[in-house]
């Protein structure tokens, strides 16, 4: 199959190229490289052991998508959009022209192309503050910033558009927290400037580019007080979106799965998992809570094994292990050779 992977120079498209190069589909990664860089595209054709095949261009561009559709494409995998809840907040326009209006140029695009099938990045945050636990995928929607309302309105623009069109699948698939790097060290998550998620803030303490990790908030109704997530290894996502290609090309509508282990953890046993796998120590601090925090989220994820047969297979030391690695290999993540 060709597919079409937009945004696939990314941390989770890096991953998932390489996951569907392995079963020997043919990749097109269509990128901005707005917050990626290309020596990802070198090193995931090293892991596949053959070119990968990347056009540079926005998914805003009309005439960057027809160059993209071509060479005819079987189904495409939606990455491309700015993933940052801070910067949403002060630059809330900039998310909804590369997230929603990127996504309704690249539906205008599939349309023309005659391409139906698409699997699209959606985000646990689309639950906003639930408290409800484990969440399901028909608990109620709500956005509680820009980066969230994005995902909302272009999981609703792929439903709508969907219904319009009886023969198109679509797959909305909604990540917890996905951590970790591909085991061979090459690729990983590359947070340019002050990370804003937990792993690779803990990474970066560990290597001792930073002296201590803040955890926000020790007085959570949660098992020792710090905040709870489903932290979901980068290659189980991978592997989940081959399976949702494979749904994609065999059925028709549009459906929602959440992707995580289904486990929830807090921070301070993700510190201690990370340092007795790793051998190294990650120095913190308690400090106030982070707004908009929920204290616990983590996911029902027996749709997906029922609906795609996938499930996670990666523990939480495995992530630690392979974050690490990562870190250790590419102390400033690609910026280093
Ligand atoms: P990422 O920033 O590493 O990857 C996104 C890629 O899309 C980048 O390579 C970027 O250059 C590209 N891109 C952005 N706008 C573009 C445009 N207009 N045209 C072409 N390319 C464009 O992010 P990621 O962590 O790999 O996330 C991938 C997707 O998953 C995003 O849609 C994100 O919102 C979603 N998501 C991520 C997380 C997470 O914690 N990483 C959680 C939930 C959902
Ligand atoms: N945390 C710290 N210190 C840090 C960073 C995070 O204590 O320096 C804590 C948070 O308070 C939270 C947990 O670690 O309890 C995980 O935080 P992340 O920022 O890694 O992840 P979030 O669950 O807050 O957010 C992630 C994505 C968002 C997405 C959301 C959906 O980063 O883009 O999941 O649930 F919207």
């Amino acid at each position: 199959m060709k597919i079409l992977v937009c945004g696939g120079a990314g941390y989770i498209g890096s991953h998932t190229c390489v996951a569907l190069g392995q079963l020997g589909h043919e990749v097109v990664v269509f990128d901005n490289l707005s917050n990626s860089t290309r020596v990802a595209i070198d090193r995931m054709a090293e892991l596949v052991g053959r070119p990968v095949a990347f056009i540079q261009g926005d998914i805003r561009e009309r005439r960057d998508l027809a160059r993209a559709f071509a060479g005819g494409v079987d189904c495409v995998i939606h990455f491309a959009a700015l993933k940052s809840v801070g910067e949403s907040c002060s630059r809330p326009l900039t998310y909804f022209d590369n997230n929603i209006s990127g996504t309704i140029t690249l539906l205008q695009a599939m349309e023309a192309a005659q391409v139906s099938r698409m699997v699209f990045s959606s985000s646990a945050t689309v639950y906003g503050n639930s408290e409800q636990v484990p969440v399901t995928e028909s608990a109620p929607l709500q956005a509680t910033n820009p980066y969230g309302r994005t995902k909302l309105i272009m999981e609703e623009l792929i439903r709508d558009y969907s219904a319009s069109q009886p023969g198109f699948s679509g797959v909305l698939l909604r990540y917890f927290n996905p951590v970790g790097a591909h085991p061979s060290g090459r690729i990983g998550e590359s947070p340019t400037g002050t990370p804003a998620n937990l792993m690779p803030y803990v990474t970066q303490v560990a290597i001792k580019r930073r002296e201590q990790l803040q955890v926000f908030g020790g007085d959570y109704p949660t098992r020792d007080g710090t905040g709870v997530r489903d932290y979901v290894h980068v290659v189980d996502l991978a592997e989940a979106h081959a399976s949702a290609v494979r749904w994609a090309m065999t059925q028709q509508g549009c459906i929602a799965l959440n992707l995580g282990t289904g486990c929830g953890y807090s921070v301070l046993e993700l510190i201690r998992t990370f340092e007795r796998t790793t051998g190294a120590r990650v120095p913190y601090r308690i400090v106030e809570r982070r707004p908009g925090d929920v204290a616990e989220l983590w996911a029902d994820v027996s749709m997906a094994r029922e609906v795609l047969g996938w499930q996670a297979r990666h523990g939480l030391e495995r992530m630690c292990e392979d974050a690490w690695r990562w870190q250790l290999n590419n102390p400033d993540g690609y910026q280093v050779a």
